[in-house]
């Protein structure tokens, strides 16, 4: 948000920025103000936001709001009572699918990804997750002494229902000896015999690092509907991981640690803070060059403008080869397989 308007402040003195309360709500239900540029000079490294957020689902667009109005209708009663130039959106795959929309619907849209999943198609890092991959590589870490100290297993549950990158990242920096994927379904007996080849070197604890949304080889059989639902009603990933385990090692002594929303929480790292501030500019410069109906993505280190309907509805998962897996094997970390 800093990055966008601070370089339009800059750049021209024809700026007029409104700011939408609580996303596409603040749209919807008519909650905006007039902003100006002291609004955003000292956020460059606040955490959370000062417009503040919320899930207004894709899939539920088509129902009638609070007061029965047709919510993508009242969002571009919005826009054109405004006359806006361009709507910024700043956000996920969700938010990313609505932007599309609304463009769809001759809105000029301009996107950042922002999420800590880093699941957005289109850009090789979304900013946020560096900021997640800290903390829950902190967790990881801080878990190891007590860990030692009691030859415990712990279980570590990570952000990331559909994808596991920030599980993958942080089980790396965080020094996690077994790191589960929703991308790669896990074996069991994998994970219980590196619980082994670290007792027999010696370790008497072991880290697991398990995205929320892994889940075991047995489960990967399943129809995917069948899947889904026995995945939505049953416990955790981590807890169901422990007893997945309890039932080969009963002796065993097992803790489950759930960072949960600490992870979406803090101050941005000062990569984010370099990442949202060059995306920022990107999108500034597209508004002023009129290039809408894109987001600006970061791609082999330089930020280029990624059309809409590419990004929107994709998701970006961890490939089979991808090379950080492989390395993470190379490491002797065990990835369930
Ligand atoms: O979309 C990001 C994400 O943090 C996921 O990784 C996590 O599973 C989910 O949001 C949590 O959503 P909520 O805050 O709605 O509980």
């Amino acid at each position: 948000m800093r990055g966008v308007a601070i370089s339009l402040y800059d750049r021209t003195d024809d700026v007029e920025i409104y700011g939408f309360e609580n996303g596409y709500k603040g749209m919807i239900y008519g909650h905006y103000h007039l902003m100006n540029k002291a609004d955003f000079e000292p956020i460059l490294d606040k955490g959370g936001t000062i417009l503040g957020s919320s899930r207004e689902p894709f899939k539920l667009l088509g129902e009638p709001g609070d007061n029965g109005e047709n919510k993508v209708e009242s969002m571009v009663q919005t826009f054109e009572k405004l006359e806006l130039d361009c709507l910024v959106v700043l956000g996920g795959n969700g938010s990313h699918k609505t932007a599309n929309l609304l463009m769809e619907r001759g809105m000029n849209v301009v996107t950042l990804p922002k999420t800590i999943d880093n699941d957005i198609y289109g850009t090789d890092m979304t900013f946020g997750f560096q900021s997640a991959v800290g903390v829950a590589a902190r967790d990881l870490r801080c878990i190891q002494t007590t860990a030692e100290s009691h030859s415990r297993i712990f279980i570590v549950e990570i952000m990331g229902h559909k994808t596991g990158w920030l599980t993958l990242h942080a089980g790396i920096a965080g020094g996690a000896d077994v790191i589960l994927l929703p991308e790669f379904p896990y074996e069991v007996s994998k994970v219980v015999e590196k619980i082994h080849e670290n007792e027999k070197n010696g370790k008497n604890y072991s880290i697991i690092a398990v995205a929320e949304g892994a889940y075991s080889s047995e489960y990967a059989e399943l129809p995917k509907k069948e899947r889904k639902a026995k995945l939505e009603n049953g416990v955790t990933a981590a807890y169901r991981l422990a007893s997945e385990i309890r039932s080969q090692l009963p002796e065993k002594d097992i803790r489950i640690q759930i960072p949960g929303h600490t992870q979406r929480g803090g101050e941005p790292c000062p990569y984010d803070c370099i990442l949202a501030s060059r995306l920022g500019a990107a999108a500034a410069d597209y508004i002023l060059h009129k290039q809408f109906g894109v987001m600006a993505g970061l791609v082999n280190g330089r930020i280029i403008p990624v059309p809409l309907n590419e990004v929107a509805g994709k998701l970006k998962t961890i490939p089979q080869d991808d090379q950080l897996v492989q390395q993470a094997k190379v490491l002797g970390i065990c990835i369930g397989r």
